[in-house]
């Protein structure tokens, strides 16, 4: 018989120094049932790793953490915070929380449900007895929004009484060390003895392969342009062989891919500060070379373009200001079934003037102009799991990707041919002008006519006097999408986050009180529903 410790809440000790006396109580009582080595699955201390993620990076390392912990004599696991709710918490009681934050200073999808519940008035629970503590994800070039989902998080957490037992970290883009080190702290209190320093494994170590740390240098096979004369877009497909790697990917999944600046940007940020270009330079991760390789290669330069230059900044002080430069993200817009041992993307080139100043995007036009054919760069697969077709083939899907949000749909319509799924199809696709942005448009129409694409809707922006948007669309067909949905129909949007997928969101909601006959509060109901059940996922950004 197993003998369970009780150490009264009255008793003089903290809360968590009673969860440790609980639990070391418990492993002395039951010792002789305890499995030799290891704590018993009875007297492990319960510990849940909650995520909020939507490219996969809080997930990814929440379910490091969680393999971690358990190494460590926790009873750990990691959960979705869409599979949660806020009384969960009180249950589970140990909750740390990994979160990243979207949009602008918004919670990702999968966290918007549990935030709603954390924030209904009179019904959010009282959260005595939990303690967390919160790792936020967020990028520094967002400004006043960096890591604002996870700041709120927590502000709410401790108002509704739950116990931060280490303080919350933000981390910027580079967030392995920070992590350890939150992560090794919080097991410290949590078990209430010193814990070694946290070894999580990073997604690199984990995987033996190629990865965002080691990445395979991917030859270039193909940069297609994909509008024709007239068109004010430059959007190339793209296409990388795997040739020698024995890499694969799910369709959904993103790819990164280091790049390099324009030589010609560089320079001119050297010369505009009077720099030696060939003065030796600290490396961000280490090593070094000379400025001029360095700044192609390895540090972000575009925000000091065209910028008044403060022409005799010391180079100490130069260099102290540079963030490294990030591989970019990219939806994978092909199946590897239909292409064996290709990737491809479908990528619009960035280029905007601001105060007069050209600029580019460096990552697009480094695929779209410098990179050449047959020529090499470091690419790796970044996994989606938010964003998958229904493992049941038979389920309908549709599918909102106007401009470049395209991409994932032509590799789930060339997966859903490869596994001969059965369900419908249906597609709305978008840009400025049919004749020459309409994307993908031979392979397309070809899916209508074997009809495989059960339904196409397209909206042409600029093909008129007023704007026709994907949205337009769908609330035209209103009654037919509500009976879609009702059939269980999963549904998809890719693209642009700021206005488009903001804008299909509403209009999703206005479908289902309008064709679904549904009140506002039923139909965000029904919309976190979907959500639950897998059936609502955006790939947005
Ligand atoms: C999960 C995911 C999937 C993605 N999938 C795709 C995809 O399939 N296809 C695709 O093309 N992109 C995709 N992106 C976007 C992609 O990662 C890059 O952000 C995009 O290519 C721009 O990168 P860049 O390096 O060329 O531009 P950067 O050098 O990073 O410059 C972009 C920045 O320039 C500024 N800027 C841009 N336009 C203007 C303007 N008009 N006026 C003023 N400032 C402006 C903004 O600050 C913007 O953030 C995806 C992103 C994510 C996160
Ligand atoms: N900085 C921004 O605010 C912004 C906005 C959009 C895209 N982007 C970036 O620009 C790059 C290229 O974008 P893209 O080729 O994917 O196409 P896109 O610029 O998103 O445009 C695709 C189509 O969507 C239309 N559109 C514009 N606003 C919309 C809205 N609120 N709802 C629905 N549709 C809308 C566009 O119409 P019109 O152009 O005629 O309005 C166009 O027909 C991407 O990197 C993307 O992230 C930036
Ligand atoms: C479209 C988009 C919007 C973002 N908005 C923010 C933001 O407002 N604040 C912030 O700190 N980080 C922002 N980020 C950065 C993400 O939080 C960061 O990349 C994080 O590591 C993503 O983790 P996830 O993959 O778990 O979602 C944004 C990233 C993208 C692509």
């Amino acid at each position: 018989m197993k003998i369970v410790p009780f150490i009264p809440e009255n008793a003089p000790f903290s809360v968590e120094q009673r969860a440790w006396l609980n639990g070391f109580l418990a492993g002395v009582l039951n010792r002789g049932a305890a499995v030799s080595g290891a704590a018993s699955a009875e007297t492990k201390r319960p510990l849940l790793i909650a995520f909020g993620s939507q490219s996969g990076n809080a997930e990814s390392l929440a379910k490091r953490l969680a393999r971690e912990a358990s190494g460590r004599g926790f009873a750990a696991r990691a959960a979705g915070l869409d599979s949660l709710q806020p009384a969960d918490l009180i249950k589970e009681q140990n909750v740390l929380l990994i979160t990243s934050t979207w949009g602008e200073g918004d919670m990702p999808d999968n966290a918007v449900s549990f935030w709603d519940s954390l924030n209904q008035n009179g019904s959010s629970p009282k959260l005595d007895g939990v303690q967390y503590s919160i790792l936020a994800l967020g990028d520094k070039n967002y400004g006043d929004t960096f890591c604002l989902a996870g700041k709120k998080l927590d502000t709410r957490l401790a108002e509704l009484g739950a116990k931060r037992i280490v303080d919350r970290v933000d981390c910027d883009v580079e967030f392995d060390d920070l992590a350890k080190k939150w992560s090794a702290n919080a097991f410290t209190v949590l078990s209430g003895v010193d814990a070694p320093a946290s070894s999580i494994a990073t997604e690199a170590e984990e995987e033996a392969g190629y990865s965002k740390k080691k990445p395979f240098p991917a030859k270039l096979i193909a940069n297609v342009p994909l509008n024709s004369r007239g068109s004010s877009k430059d959007t190339r497909h793209i296409g990388f062989s795997l040739t020698g790697s024995d890499l694969t990917y799910e369709v959904g999944d993103a790819l990164g891919v280091f790049v390099q600046n324009c030589p010609k940007v560089v320079d001119a940020v050297i010369a505009a500060h009077a720099f030696d270009p060939q003065v030796v330079v600290a490396l961000p991760d280490g090593g070094s070379a000379p400025l001029r390789e360095a700044l192609i290669k390895h540090y972000e330069v575009r925000n000091l373009y065209g910028k008044g230059p403060e022409a005799n900044l010391a180079l100490a002080a130069f260099m102290e200001n540079l963030r490294k430069l990030q591989p970019r993200l990219y939806s994978i817009a092909s199946s590897i079934k239909k292409h064996e041992n290709e990737v491809h993307l479908c990528v619009a080139a960035v280029r905007y003037s601001s105060d007069g100043v050209p600029h580019k995007g460096v990552a697009s036009t480094f695929l779209a102009d410098r990179l050449p054919l047959d020529a090499t760069t470091g690419i790796y697969f970044h996994a989606a799991n938010h964003f998958r077709l229904p493992a049941d083939l038979t389920r309908p899907v549709i599918m909102v990707g106007p401009g470049t949000g395209i991409a994932p749909f032509r590799a789930f319509l060339e997966e859903r041919e490869a596994t001969q799924a059965s369900g419908n199809n249906w597609l709305f696709f978008g840009d400025q002008k049919r004749a020459s942005d309409f994307l993908y448009h031979d392979q397309i129409i070809e899916w209508v006519q074997k009809g495989h694409l059960t339904r196409l809707d397209t909206a042409f922006s600029r093909d008129q006097e007023e704007k026709i948007y994907v949205q337009t669309r769908m609330l035209q067909a209103a009654s037919e999408l509500w009976q879609w949905l009702e059939e269980g129909a999963h549904f998809y949007v890719c693209g642009d986050a700021k206005r488009m997928a903001k804008d299909v969101d509403d209009a999703l909601h206005s479908i289902i009180q309008t064709a679904g006959g549904k009140t506002a509060e039923e139909a965000s109901a029904y919309v976190n529903q979907m959500k639950k059940e897998k059936r609502y996922a955006r790939d947005v950004y």
